[in-house]
């Protein structure tokens, strides 16, 4: 009877210890210099323990930050280099943040672990980084309805689980990287389900060898962009196609080479 007092103590102090200590401080000074580059982060983004406190739209694994999602939470502000100090991040969600401007730091490349990356819907401009493609791990790389301007990376064709391309209702301009030998390309993405290419400023044809026989393809959407010719019969090579939008190019060359095949629908939206 006379011992219990000190150890319920003992115990109740390694828990105020460990809960005072659970966000690694690197993941915390990383998410303050992000966050003090932000207007209207959200009201539970106080004190300094992310992961212990319940900071809203931040979530953890142990004491690292793996989850930053922060949709339509009326964010205004920039991103600066900081924001590739999150190690252990496996998604990136900032979507609907209209208020979100400047450019994706190229920094980005180096979340290694990255697997989602969402920026729907905010006004970031400048390029895409270059090094992009040297997010392996990702799956869904989501930019669309920004002001990216500038080539689609050809390194995005070295994230080889990726499965979800959306770049539509940006300014994207030049051609569609396809690889050749040195230089890597969209032909690579044999996971991928979704191209969405649509609303930009792309160019030139839509090269034969971007499609593949054992590719995964679902949803090919290239229109509003500035691209002659017509999509090219090697499209038929994949089986898996449902949708194709491509009003702009079929408005101004029908589709003469070859009947679609069978699983293949044109969406003209
Ligand atoms: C791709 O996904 C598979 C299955 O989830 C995983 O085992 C593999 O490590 C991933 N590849 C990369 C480069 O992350
Ligand atoms: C498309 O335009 C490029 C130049 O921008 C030209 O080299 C190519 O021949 C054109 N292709 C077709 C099918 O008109």
């Amino acid at each position: 009877m006379g011992s219990g007092l000190p150890i319920f103590l003992l115990i109740t102090g390694l828990q105020v210890l460990v809960i005072g200590a659970v966000t690694d401080s690197s993941d915390l000074s990383a998410l303050n210099a992000v966050k003090s580059n932000w207007k209207n982060t959200p009201p539970s983004w106080i004190g300094s323990d992310p992961c212990g406190g319940g900071w809203e739209g931040i979530g953890c694994t142990g004491s690292r930050i793996t989850y930053i999602i922060l949709t339509g939470m009326g964010l205004s502000g920039t991103l600066t280099g900081d924001i590739g100090d999150f190690p252990e991040l496996q998604t990136l969600d900032l979507s609907q943040n209209k208020g979100l401007t400047g450019i994706l730091p190229s920094t980005i490349v180096n979340l290694k672990k990255l697997e989602n990356l969402f920026l729907v819907d905010c006004s970031f401009n400048g390029p895409i980084p270059d090094g992009i493609g040297s997010l392996t791990r990702l799956v869904s790389l989501s930019i669309a309805s920004n002001n990216f301007n500038g080539p689609i990376p050809p390194s995005i064709g070295k994230m080889s689980n990726l499965s979800l391309l959306d770049l539509t209702d940006n300014k994207l301009s030049g051609t569609i990287p396809v690889s050749d030998g040195t230089s890597p390309g969209l032909d690579l993405l044999l996971n991928a389900r979704h191209f969405h290419l649509g609303k930009n400023q792309l160019t030139g044809g839509i090269p034969p060898n971007l499609f593949r026989s054992n590719m995964k393809l679902l949803h090919v959407l290239f229109d509003s962009n500035q691209l002659n010719g017509s999509f090219p019969s090697t499209l038929e090579l994949v089986q898996t196609l449902e949708t194709s939008r491509q009003e702009l190019i079929n408005r101004a060359h029908p589709f003469q080479r070859h009947q679609p095949p069978k699983s293949f629908r044109a969406v003209l939206v």
